[in-house]
């Protein structure tokens, strides 16, 4: 097998390479190109063909897998080994979406059947809500649910909902994350307390934002409701005392494992919300579609592994062609948050400059992902995608069929989501720009000014990821889809894809400065630090 250095060695001369040569010749050049490059998995077929690398290149990149040992660090995933060694965790969300009577072990623990109880007390708990049977404190039934977590207590179910949930929803599911007050005031407007749950979703339960707009909850249902109230307040975390001191009734905790990492536990009661919101068959249909992309992950072959590809085609960019920035532009009103999920998703998970051992890592990390529904960004970003200095490689997701709606629309959408894509990659030369304004009687003169501004220069990669339709199988089936790429990226890159010290500093700063602001004394703080806090002080 070829070593690690020398396999990251080829893949980068092979991206050298690649910048003298246009995507769009590979076809000719290559003629097994677009079915070599396209993959089934799941129900999703992803088309990697207008992505810079050839067939050579996709060679070097599996043979890098290889040299990285990406299937022995698979197994070790799914064997629950510690995966995440700086805080001594297996990670095994894979765990919370099996079929009935999977066998997964946590460190050696038996973990399914806990993962089934509890997979069965949400299921109980939503349908008692859904029938009526379980009311509020005054006896109405339940219509609203008010989520409030944030980071992966949030972007995970709020995306679900959002993808899923039907036009006219029995019960409605809000969400709050941010501690700014003006997010808890809007989802609470219009709400009737006694019809309200609210469900409080922190693994730690001690997330400052969470804990704040938590205490604000349970006031608006106390203050309306009286002590009654607490029937109506629901946690989701790993810490279930903590939750149970908040003033939980233990009956209404549901607990989950710390070998779930906030950003992959959608699949855990950390989805309780959409459980009740959308009806735990719907849950288990996206939780089943997640299992489906697993079994594919840890069946296929490397060649034909959707999950270690995307993860070879984003690293060809990012390392060999030194692409940071990444694009993702589902064409799916549904999937608007998608982006945003996947910002946590892969930022969080392998934005680290050093390995696992703590050592510098040997090449850049990350792509800084940002992105939003097409067509609408066709109108916002998607100049500088085809014109800018910059080449930002795109991830297109499409749908096949409306989930509602006029068929016709869809086909426009559709349209706009094909076009795109080849019109990154082919752009317009500057020579039938000239031809055209030349045809148009301009004169030479005006032609030299014109034509470069209207030259596309193409060359610019996506991805093609096409769903038959947005159902909750297909949505799994995506997010699990991007979970093991962002896994494949951490191991080619050695670094621990499931801790986050980085968002540790400002959190404690942000205790310090509070206390300052509420009038405690200033400590030492830059000029300009210490400047904003003296402004923001309350009455200053
Ligand atoms: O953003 C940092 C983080 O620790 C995330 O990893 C996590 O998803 C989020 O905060 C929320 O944490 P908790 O679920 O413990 O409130």
């Amino acid at each position: 097998m070829t070593d690690l250095t020398t396999a990251w060695a080829r893949v980068l001369e092979g991206a050298n390479l690649a910048r003298s040569r246009r995507i769009a010749s590979l076809f000719g050049a290559e003629p097994g190109r677009l079915v070599r490059l396209s993959v089934e998995a799941a129900g999703l077929a992803m088309d990697l063909s207008k992505q810079p690398w050839s067939l050579t290149d996709l060679e070097a990149c599996l043979d890098l897998a290889r040299a990285a040992d990406i299937e022995a660090a698979r197994g070790r995933l799914f064997a629950g080994e510690v995966m995440n060694p700086s805080e001594g965790r297996a990670v095994l969300h894979m765990a919370l979406r099996a079929p009935k009577g999977a066998g997964y072990k946590a460190e050696g623990q038996p973990v399914s059947a806990e993962v089934e109880a509890m997979r069965g007390k949400m299921a109980a708990f939503a349908t008692a809500i859904r029938s009526g049977e379980r009311r509020g404190a005054t006896g109405k039934p339940i219509r609203s649910v008010v989520h409030v977590g944030i980071g992966g207590s949030d972007f995970g179910p709020r995306l679900v909902w959002d993808a899923l949930r039907p036009l006219a929803p029995q019960i409605e599911v809000r969400f709050v994350a941010n501690v700014d007050p003006a997010e808890m005031a809007l989802a609470l407007t219009g709400l009737d307390p006694a019809e309200t749950l609210v469900v409080v979703v922190s693994k730690t339960f001690t997330t400052q934002e969470t804990m704040t707009n938590a205490t604000t909850a349970r006031a608006w249902l106390r203050g309306a409701l009286g002590p009654a109230a607490d029937a109506q307040l629901v946690a989701v975390s790993a810490a279930p005392a903590v939750a149970q001191a908040f003033g939980v009734p233990a009956d209404q905790v549901f607990g989950f494992w710390d070998w779930v990492g906030g950003r992959y536990s959608v699949w855990s009661s950390v989805g309780l919300s959409c459980v009740i919101g959308l009806g735990p068959e719907v849950f288990d249909a996206l939780l089943a579609g997640a299992a489906a992309m697993d079994d594919h992950f840890q069946g296929a072959p490397l060649e034909r592994n959707a999950p270690v590809l995307l993860a070879l085609a984003h690293v060809f960019n990012r390392n060999g062609l030194g692409r940071p920035v990444r694009a993702v532009v589902p064409y799916a009103q549904r999937l608007h948050l998608l982006a945003t999920f996947l910002q946590q998703l892969e930022m969080e998970s392998n934005g680290k400059q050093v390995t696992a051992q703590g050592k510098p890592v040997a090449h850049a990390t990350a792509q800084a992902v940002f992105g939003d529904a097409g067509t609408n960004v066709q109108h916002a970003f998607f100049q500088m995608m085809h014109q800018g200095t910059d080449v930002i490689p795109t991830d297109i997701i499409a749908v096949r069929h409306a989930g509602e709606g006029d068929p016709a629309a869809q086909l426009i959408l559709n349209s706009n989501a094909i076009a795109q894509a080849e019109a990154l990659m082919v752009g317009r030369p500057e020579s039938e720009v000239r031809a055209e304004l030349a045809g148009k009687g301009l004169s030479a003169a005006e032609i030299d000014v014109l034509a470069p501004q209207r030259t596309f220069p193409g060359d610019r990669p996506s991805a093609f990821i096409l769903l038959d339709r947005l159902g909750a199988g297909e949505l799994g089936a995506l997010l699990a889809l991007y979970e093991h790429k962002t896994f494949v990226e951490g191991v080619l890159w050695g670094v621990n894809s499931f801790d986050q010290w980085g968002v540790e500093l400002g959190k404690t700063l942000a205790t310090r400065v509070l206390g300052e602001l509420k009038g405690g004394a200033q400590g030492d703080h830059d000029p300009s630090t210490a400047a904003l806090i003296a402004r923001l002080r309350p009455g200053s």
